[in-house]
């Protein structure tokens, strides 16, 4: 996710800038800039690649005295990681930096370039500074030309803003992603996207809402709410610890990233959702063409996402779906036809099976496409094609956000191949999309889920093992379940359809065996429930989470009436993750950092 910094004093503003960025690497970016403002002259700098690299760049750059600088670590979601791309982008004699998606950017970019306005850069942003410009020329006072601006903006942003025509001010506005502006002692303005860079720099704090704008000057801070009233600046105290601050007030960067899964699938889905149907900017149409199956091919997380998906596509868009665990792919001697789309889903994109699964697919001629979350990465540069899930850098080793926005993409994809297939309704089709748009609610954390599964935790410390059990897209969840569970309690726990169990896994119930029973009101209810009275029956301890009231479990998490399962599907997700969390913090474990696993495996 990028990140901003912006400064307005007296100070060593590049070093502040620099030292800002630094303090928002952990949220991952693949190219960094800055621009300084002193007087009538703008300096600036990109580099792709660590902030390093800007560094050194900047080695010979050292302006002394007052002067107004912004800055900006950017993950890319229009066009590739290119120093053209990275901002601050330019005007004719302002600079602007912004985190976030501008929705109706090509709407405003088609306008101005009917104008004559030349573009640089393939990014949303750009659109902005042009867009100021514009108005600059016909408004009475820049700041009127940036709430013009602002007034044209659709979808998430953060935005600072300097120009020429007033060397001492930056112009910001926040809308749907993070800025906070400290003040220090010495009436320097610092922004930034989280508390870390502001800390040593600032005594106060301003957490700015949704809707505001504004301008800071040395002497002033100017500010508006979404409806354009002058409000007073209510200033809070800074946290005092660097690591505290960059997980923003929760405990572990797991629970950081449960909790933003919201705003991220948020950001997944800009841009992508329409009236009608599903648009992948990235994708050519014409990838599925000659089609007639789509192998899923992926390691742990990504592989429950891939046959979550495998569901959908069948369902949905009528194709042939297979799915593939990526280390037992490269060796079994497969057979690779070339109607056959090769999907691999990778949060790193750099995962070594996956990785060889990809290049043999390219090998025998295959389509290929990757599902990934980070940009230039070695899968998304070998791929013929490729989706980002934006949902930013995740650190956490145990998977959540990244397979939130995963199965967020493989829906609207399932939807996208409908459409090209002709296998949905326009009735059901629009069902579909309005009921996509109701996923960031359903992963909201209310307090109450997180303090009812808090509780339960304590009582599941102990027993000889834990059976997550599901039914459909229910099953690859329950794998999911099952996989946080063991990766950071270290419990036995395995994922199985809840058909399966008397198949053989029930002859371990008892009241040791645990089972957390996926119960959706949506998808084969009945079947479900049959299964866990099976179990119930021979005295297995059972949790079950539903929205349907079960008075044959033990412990029972309800959730919310939905009317998708898929709607479901999210909401149970994050009541596994958060009691997977719970039992480890419970357990002493290193949340964050479970042992023996590395984030991103690189080996085979
Ligand atoms: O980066 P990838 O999605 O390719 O990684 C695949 C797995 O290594 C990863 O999902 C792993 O299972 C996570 N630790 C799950 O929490």
């Amino acid at each position: 996710m990028c990140g901003i910094v912006g400064y307005v004093g007296k100070h060593k503003v590049k070093d502040i800038l620099l030292e800002g960025l630094k303090e928002l690497e952990y949220r991952g970016y693949d190219s960094a800039g800055i621009a300084v403002l002193q007087e009538d002259n703008f300096s600036f700098y990109k580099a792709v690649g660590k902030l390093d690299n800007l560094v050194q760049k900047t080695a010979d750059f050292n302006p002394e005295g007052f002067a107004i600088g912004i800055g900006h670590t950017r993950w890319a979601t229009h066009g590739k990681p290119t120093e053209l791309n990275a901002h601050p982008h330019l005007g004719e004699s302002s600079y602007v930096v912004h985190n976030g998606i501008i929705e109706n950017y090509q709407e405003i970019k088609n306008r101005l370039l009917a104008d004559g306005v030349r573009f640089l850069s393939q990014t949303d942003t750009e659109v902005i500074v042009h867009l100021f410009e514009k108005y600059l020329k016909s408004e009475p006072t820049p700041f009127d030309a940036f709430k013009k601006t602002l007034a044209e903006l659709e979808g998430a942003y953060a935005v600072l803003l300097a120009t020429k025509s007033l060397p001492d001010t930056i112009f910001f506005a926040k809308n749907g992603s993070p800025m906070i502006l400290g003040l220090s002692e010495d009436n320097e303005k610092i922004f930034a996207s989280s508390d870390a860079p502001l800390i040593g720099h600032a005594k106060d704090v301003l957490y700015l809402d949704d809707g505001e704008y504004g301008y800071v000057t040395p002497t002033e801070l100017q500010l508006f709410d979404k409806n354009d009233k002058a409000v007073q600046p209510s200033l809070s105290a800074l946290p005092t610890s660097k690591l505290s601050a960059q997980k923003e007030g929760f405990r572990f960067f797991m629970e950081k990233e449960i909790y933003e899964q919201s705003v991220v699938i948020s950001d997944t889905f800009l841009g992508r959702i329409q009236d009608t149907g599903i648009h992948f900017e990235e994708l050519d149409p014409a990838l599925f063409d000659d089609i007639n199956e789509i192998k899923l091919c992926a390691c742990g997380t990504s592989f429950h996402a891939a046959l979550a998906a495998s569901y959908l596509f069948e369902r949905y868009a009528k194709i042939r779906s297979s799915v593939e665990i990526a280390s037992e792919f490269r060796y079994k001697e497969p057979l690779l036809m070339k109607d056959t789309l090769f999907v691999v889903i990778s949060q790193s994109g750099e995962t070594a099976d996956s990785l060889e699964t990809l290049k043999m697919a390219k090998e025998a001629g295959l389509k290929t496409l990757v599902i990934c979350n980070v940009d230039n990465s070695s899968m998304v540069r070998l791929a013929d094609a490729s989706i980002l899930t934006r949902a930013g850098i995740e650190k956490g080793v145990a998977s959540t956000k990244a397979f939130a926005t995963q199965m967020s993409v493989l829906w609207m994809l399932s939807l996208y191949v409908a459409k090209k297939r002709d296998t949905l309704s326009d009735e059901e089709m629009l069902h579909q999309l309005q009921s996509l748009r109701e996923v960031p609610n359903s992963v909201k954390v209310t307090d109450t889920l997180h303090e009812k599964i808090r509780r339960l935790s304590k009582r599941y410390l102990h027993g000889h093992g834990f059976f997550f059990i599901g039914r459909d897209v229910f099953f690859p969840l329950a794998l999911e379940g099952a996989l946080k569970l063991k990766e950071i309690t270290y419990l036995h726990a395995e994922g199985y359809p809840s058909g399966e169990m008397k198949h053989g896994p029930i002859a371990m119930a008892d009241p040791d065996l645990i089972t957390i029973a996926l119960m959706p009101k949506h998808m084969l209810y009945e079947k479900a429930k049959s299964n866990v009275e099976e179990l119930s029956a021979r005295d297995s301890t059972i949790c079950a989470i539903s929205p349907i009231e079960f008075d044959k479990a033990d412990d029972f998490i309800k959730t919310h009436q939905r009317d998708h399962y898929m709607l479901e599907f999210f909401e149970m997700m994050v009541a596994l993750q958060l009691l997977s969390m719970e039992i480890s913090v419970r357990l002493g474990n290193d949340v964050d950092m479970p042992r023996n696993l590395a984030k991103s495996v690189t080996v085979e």
